[in-house]
């Protein structure tokens, strides 16, 4: 079972398990029918074997999940070979193993035959819950996949493409896009193909200040994309009717700076804005919030809401987004950092229908690209 247990790891602890949680229904669905169940993923980008890319600690927020109704997870410190071998012939029904990094094997990321052979070759069924790693073509997702006769979709993979799906190609209407965060780049391909089938667009965080800088307002020392600039001036030609940018901003001289100002327009000289003002969040919250029904995708913090300065925005962003949760909407939140930012601001996982495990793939396929893990599962 190819699982994305790419998490946040400091000093040996595991940060937000979201990802891990959210494979559980299928490690459980599987376990429950008597499957030995081994897990593989990748955890960050490592050059060699090192211990800080150890999965190892993984392995032990696993087991504190699952608890102790079952046998402890058991970790083996390799992905392919012999010790491996040892590892699966010792295990009994309902047993879990996890696999140590397979980016640990420079082959994984080149989908190298032979290694999508040794690590085929340990399993009997396929089963890819990674969705998030799933825009990579990788030997764990695509290569080892092709060589299975039954090659499965896990129960959170089919939850991401499903809901997914509808907000790229038919969202409930209206529909809403609410996009914050530093790099527009990224998220350029999915605005593209998004910000034509939206009825209303949000931009709030750095990405604002392009926009606002396009249209002629003075951003001060604000964060600009300058290379970006063409194209916010030319999305704000198409749809300028449906974007809606921020009308008062907090500013201040730096991010540490103890003294913040609210401005209204343009940002004077020598400052920065760090988040939307309060007549820009009256705006946006009721957009968002006010009705119910239709749709909300939100995407990026409105500002650097890590300093509590600077949090007012997402806080009540995220809190309209619940709201509109509650009132009927079908809302999605996308990006490690938004989920990050929902739960600092009180909201729940409960209260948002869908949270993307994804950050690069959820955008990649919201851009309608091709994911060849999961076409690969369809392959059959
Ligand atoms: C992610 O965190 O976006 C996935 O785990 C993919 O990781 P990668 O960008 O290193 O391939």
């Amino acid at each position: 079972m190819r699982v994305d247990f790419n998490v946040s790891i400091n000093n040996g602890t595991v940060g937000e398990d979201y990802r891990i949680r959210m494979t559980l229904p299928t490690i459980e669905y599987l376990t429950s029918r008597g499957a030995k169940v081994i897990l593989a993923s990748h955890l960050g980008r490592p050059e060699a074997r090192e211990a800080k890319f150890s999965l190892a600690p993984v392995a032990k927020r696993l087991s504190e999940i699952v608890g102790k109704l079952r046998p402890p997870i058991r970790f083996v410190d390799d992905c392919v070979g012999p010790a491996v071998q040892d590892e699966i012939a010792k295990m009994e029904a309902g047993d879990i193993l996890l696999l140590e990094n397979l980016r640990f094997y420079k082959e994984e990321e080149k989908n190298d035959p032979e290694f999508s052979k040794n690590l085929a070759s340990l399993a009997d069924i396929y089963v890819n819950d990674a969705f998030s790693t799933s825009h990579r073509k990788h030997s764990s997702t695509y290569g080892a996949a092709t060589l299975f006769d039954t090659r499965l979709a896990g129960f959170n993979l089919s939850k991401e493409v499903q809901y997914l799906t509808m907000i790229r190609d038919k969202p409930v209407k209206p529909f809403t896009l609410v996009v914050g965060g530093v790099k527009i780049k990224d998220k350029i391909a999915a605005l593209e193909h998004l910000v034509p089938k939206a009825d209303k667009v949000m931009i709030g965080g750095a990405a604002a200040y392009t926009f606002l800088k396009a249209k002629g307002f003075k951003t001060g020392n604000s964060m600009i994309d300058e290379e970006r600039l063409p194209w916010a001036t030319r999305a704000l030609s198409t749809y300028g009717d449906k974007i809606m940018l921020p009308s008062d901003h907090i500013a201040a001289h730096s991010p540490a700076d103890t003294s913040v100002t609210m401005v209204k327009g343009d940002i004077p000289d020598g400052m920065s804005g760090y988040d939307i003002g309060n007549e820009t969040i009256e705006r946006y919250s009721a957009e968002v919030g006010g009705k119910g029904g239709g749709t909300v995708f939100w995407n990026g913090p409105m500002g650097m809401f890590e300093r509590r300065a600077f949090s007012n925005g997402t806080i009540n962003i995220a809190k309209s987004m619940a709201l509109a949760f509650w009132r009927g909407s079908k809302t999605l939140i996308g990006g490690g950092d938004t989920l990050e930012a929902m739960k600092r601001s009180g909201v729940a996982e409960n209260e948002v229908s869908h949270v993307s495990t994804g950050g690069g793939a959820t955008l990649r396929y919201l851009a309608g690209d091709v994911m060849p893990g999961v076409t690969v599962l369809n392959a059959r």
